[in-house]
């Protein structure tokens, strides 16, 4: 039980929803989720992404939560608690927020840049075409901006306020939600949004490939906070009496819900700013680049944009604490240094690595380490998301579905409630996904080692 003594109890009182919903909702509804779905064929994207969230995210998820809260660890005891020889699915789990919690930094940094861009005025600037380009490629603006979001995240790691952080989302995310259908509305009733809006719900099924589904499938961890052990620390904070089965669901609805109303404002906003031909070679800048055209062309759109990044970065930051406390955790049960000094170590380490990112825009962008136009931070996205997720989602079926069996984890559902989605889950756990997952990764290795684009 030392893990249970030492780890941070940041999300103990608070409800089991609130904080992981708080985890979930990000970066990966806003940012991530609309650019994939006009990069990946619009309707057949958000078709698929759709059944796999109800399917395999919901079985992923209640396997990870149930795990967590059976054996009352986080990722890397819990493994080993229910077999020795399975420790190591817990290192590579631990590895993935590593990667991320530094890139995720570095977008964090630029919606904050764009608080300041609207809060001084910039509103009609940052709508022009080559603002969001002109500010990733400097050296130091954005490398600043990082700073920041990092700083900020710190700070409220360091001084344990991650409670606070949760209870203010708890009134910020709701506004964030309505804001969006409400600028979705602004949007969708422009002329000329009417193909941006088919093109985002029409599937067209001559576009889908398994690149398509290997990009649901990493959108889809990513968004949920699967894949990476997180859901399994916060499961250890359940109480016994908390319906499990309901609780993922209502996490699965909101950030699926959530994720749809983001790409309904942005896809149909390109549609409409700068044409539908633009869909499909749109990438990370997607968002950054279509808002502030909606917000240009909106009354009191420079407000309301100020107060959308306001409520993004809130977003943004409920996730990446999650991440950092994650992070922090993870060294915490292996070293024996205090949490405070790990919080400055951590720190350091996710400003060292995410300057790459930050660089990869600027002065480093002539390393396209996917093949030509892509990042580095297209890169640590890619292993993370399509890579090391899918694997570490392939041993957890395997692990659940074969050495501790599913019985294991109905039980532990079964504690709170019935278990409704019981046969659902067996037959993903045991069957579909594995063999999904082993087929994405033989194909997602081939697309790499050719032309390789996330
Ligand atoms: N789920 C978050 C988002 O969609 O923005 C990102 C994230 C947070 C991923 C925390 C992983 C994590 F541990």
């Amino acid at each position: 039980m030392e893990e249970q003594s030492s780890r941070s109890k940041f999300s103990g009182k608070i409800g089991f929803v609130l904080a992981a919903a708080g985890s979930a909702v990000g970066l990966g509804n806003l940012w991530r989720f609309p650019y994939l779905a006009a990069k990946y064929g619009g309707g057949i994207f958000l078709l698929v992404y759709i059944i796999l969230a109800v399917t395999f995210g919901f079985a992923l998820m209640t396997a990870e939560v149930a795990l967590g809260r059976k054996t009352g660890l986080s990722v890397s005891g819990a493994f080993k608690k229910l077999n020795k020889k399975w420790a190591f699915l817990g290192y590579i789990s631990a590895s993935v927020p590593i990667i991320i919690l530094p890139y995720y930094s570095v977008i964090g940094g630029w919606v904050t840049k764009y608080i300041e861009t609207y809060f001084t005025g910039q509103g009609t600037a940052a709508a022009g075409a080559d603002y969001f380009g002109g500010f990733i490629s400097q050296t130091w603006q954005p490398i600043f901006w990082f700073g920041i979001f990092v700083l900020i995240t710190a700070l409220i790691v360091f001084f344990g306020v991650e409670k606070g952080i949760e209870r203010v989302s708890k009134f910020m995310m709701p506004i964030l939600v309505i804001l969006s259908i409400g600028i979705a509305i602004f949007v969708i009733t422009r002329p000329g949004s009417s193909a941006g809006l088919k093109y985002y719900l029409i599937p067209d099924f001559s576009k889908f490939s398994s690149t398509t589904i290997l990009a649901a499938i990493g959108q889809l961890f990513y968004s949920m906070s699967l894949a990476m052990g997180i859901m399994i620390t916060y499961g250890s904070y359940m109480k016994k009496d908390v319906d499990l089965e309901k609780s993922v669901h209502q996490i699965e609805y909101f950030d699926t819900g959530f994720a749809l109303i983001a790409g309904l404002m942005i896809v149909p906003g390109v549609a409409v700013y700068s044409g539908v031909e633009n869909l499909d070679s749109s990438g990370p800048a997607l968002m950054f680049q279509v808002l502030p055209q909606v917000f240009d062309n909106m009354p009191m759109g420079h407000l309301i944009g100020g107060l959308f990044f306001i409520l993004v970065l809130f977003a943004a930051l409920t996730s990446s604490i999650s991440l950092m406390e994650t992070v922090v955790s993870i060294f915490q049960d292996k070293l024996k240094i205090s949490r405070r000094l790990l919080v400055v170590l951590v720190t350091i380490g996710t400003f060292a690595i995410g300057l790459l990112s930050s660089l990869g825009f600027g002065p480093l962008s002539f390393i396209e380490p996917l093949g030509a136009g892509t990042s580095l931070l297209d890169f640590f996205d890619f292993i993370s998301n399509s890579v090391i997720m899918p694997i570490v989602a392939l041993f957890t079926c395997i692990f659940v579905g074969y050495v501790i069996k599913t019985k294991a984890i109905s039980d532990e559902v079964k504690i709170s409630s019935k278990f409704h989605w019981e046969k659902l889950f067996v037959v993903m756990v045991k069957y579909i996904a594995p063999i999904g997952l082993v087929a994405i990764l033989i194909s997602s290795v081939l697309n790499s080692l050719g032309i390789a684009k996330i």
